[in-house]
């Protein structure tokens, strides 16, 4: 990726107020996807504006999908050429949920190439299950030069399991759903995940005209239909950046308003809060959230849906940097997601990796420095350590924030946060192009 800005940030100030979430990132893209499926125009309201976003825009470009957006964040795909079935590398690589095109291109166009996404920071990410669960539809798949090669001549219903030893695969789920839809006779789709985001997909299906049964549950019941309409459907909030604020206003000890969220879709953290010893008051669509203390600590262990997200699992790490005692994370999601215990210690955080669990002994401060960022969460949980640390913190890479996160500076300026976007220096300029050189996959 290449790196345009870095974050500066005086931290210590208290965020209050109120702020406005955006519409979600992991269930924008799965639908975005999802539009190749349709005879008609999908209008996507509440799509947030992120580099992820445009990225995906591009690859349905390739792909004969037309984008227009509006200002007040709607999308409308509609296909104009159904001929292309091949994602490239150079733009899978960029972000990984360009591989939720496959099961679409399958079921729609009865062919797709789509190029295996590769490592990234956070871990392994192997993709067994959608192929898996694309094969049982009565897909061939055959791996060659690093692409996958699909073709079916009709797709046909199956039950399907779609775990592996980490449990569901939210991607995977999505890709094996968009093909089930349009497969002739019923599919029976067991440990489905279960997250908001997958919820959301199925509901923008059904308005496509599809049959699902089960949404939100565990077990999706398709009954394939011959075709897909055109749709209007509005995202949800994102329950991953309302995550994260409330973390920032927990670790600098403020009090604020996170609004435009579906509490549902937080209750983990909203218990994990009030265990620390925040103060959160729910309401129809907020969180008030409060620290007048330093919190207590608490045991993190991210998992799948209704856990703990392992997208906001580095921001409690830098959170629980300030709490009154040990705490410890683990993330049985990613189990090595901890790029960002280092750069936490720059910020004076005491973490110590101990199989796999990172024990976090609670400083009374953390102390601002240079830091680098090595993915989107990573970036946000350095954010929220620079919040709370003494002094200036200069995030460097901070250009992982826009994949995944709306104007989250501008957002936490609004909160009393002082934040600013500075051009990177030498030294990162130089980091980038070696990055750049070495084809590094985020
Ligand atoms: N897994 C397999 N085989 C597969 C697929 C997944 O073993 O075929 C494993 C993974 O290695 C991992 C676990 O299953 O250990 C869960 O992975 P999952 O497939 O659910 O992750 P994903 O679909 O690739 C989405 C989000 C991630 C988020 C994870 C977990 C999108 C676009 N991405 O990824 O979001 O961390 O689910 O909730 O929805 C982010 O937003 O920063 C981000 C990384």
């Amino acid at each position: 990726m290449r790196h345009h800005w870095q974050l500066h940030i005086i931290g210590g100030r208290r965020l209050c107020g109120t702020v406005e979430v955006s519409g979600s990132k992991n269930a924008a893209l799965p639908m975005m996807a999802a539009a190749i499926l349709a005879e008609g125009p999908v209008r996507l309201e509440q799509v947030p504006a992120l580099a992820d976003v445009d990225t995906l825009t591009l690859v349905l470009a390739e792909l004969g999908v037309a984008a227009e957006r509006s200002s007040q964040g709607n999308l409308v795909l509609e296909t104009i050429d159904a001929e292309p079935v091949r994602a490239s590398y150079e733009l899978v690589r960029r972000m990984r949920a360009s591989f939720c095109v496959l099961g679409p291109l399958l079921a729609r166009r009865g062919r797709a190439v789509v190029s295996l996404p590769g490592g990234c920071n956070i871990g392994p990410r192997p993709v067994d299950l959608h192929l898996k669960g694309l094969a049982a539809l009565g897909a061939e798949i055959e791996i060659r030069h690093g692409y996958v090669h699909a073709r079916a001549n009709g797709l046909r219903g199956a039950t399907i399991r779609l775990s592996g030893l980490r449990g569901s695969t939210v991607t995977g789920t999505a890709n094996v759903l968009c093909a089930a839809v349009l497969a002739r006779g019923e599919t029976v789709l067991l440990d489905a995940a279960q997250e908001p985001e997958i919820a959301d997909l199925a509901r923008l299906l059904i308005a496509m005209g599809a049959r699902i049964d089960g949404v939100g549950t565990a077990t999706l019941r398709v009954r394939g239909v011959d075709r897909l309409e055109g749709a209007t459907h509005r995202v949800i909030p994102d329950r991953i950046e309302a995550a994260t604020m409330a973390l920032a206003v927990a670790a600098t000890r403020g009090c604020a308003t996170i609004a435009g969220v579906v509490p549902e879709h937080l209750e983990a953290v909203v218990a994990k809060l009030r265990q620390a010893g925040c103060d959160v008051e729910v309401g129809e669509d907020c969180l008030a959230v409060e620290a007048t203390r330093r919190l207590e600590p608490v045991e993190i262990v991210a998992r799948p849906c209704p856990g703990i997200p392992s997208d906001i699992q580095a921001q409690w790490m830098a959170t629980l940097a300030l709490a009154r005692g040990q705490s410890r994370v683990t993330d049985r999601v990613f189990p090595g997601r901890f790029t960002h215990v280092a750069e936490l210690h720059r910020l004076g955080a005491r973490i110590e990796m101990i199989d796999g669990t990172a024990v976090i002994t609670g400083m009374e401060r953390l102390s601002g420095a240079r830091v680098v960022a090595s993915d989107l969460r990573a970036s946000a949980a350095l954010v929220v350590g620079g919040l709370a640390a003494e002094g200036e913190t200069i995030v460097a890479q901070a250009d992982h924030l826009d994949r995944g996160y709306q104007q989250l500076d501008a957002k936490v300026a609004r909160l009393g946060g002082v934040v600013r976007r500075g051009p990177i220096s030498d030294e990162e300029q130089c980091e980038s192009v070696r990055e750049r050189e070495q084809g590094c996959a985020s």
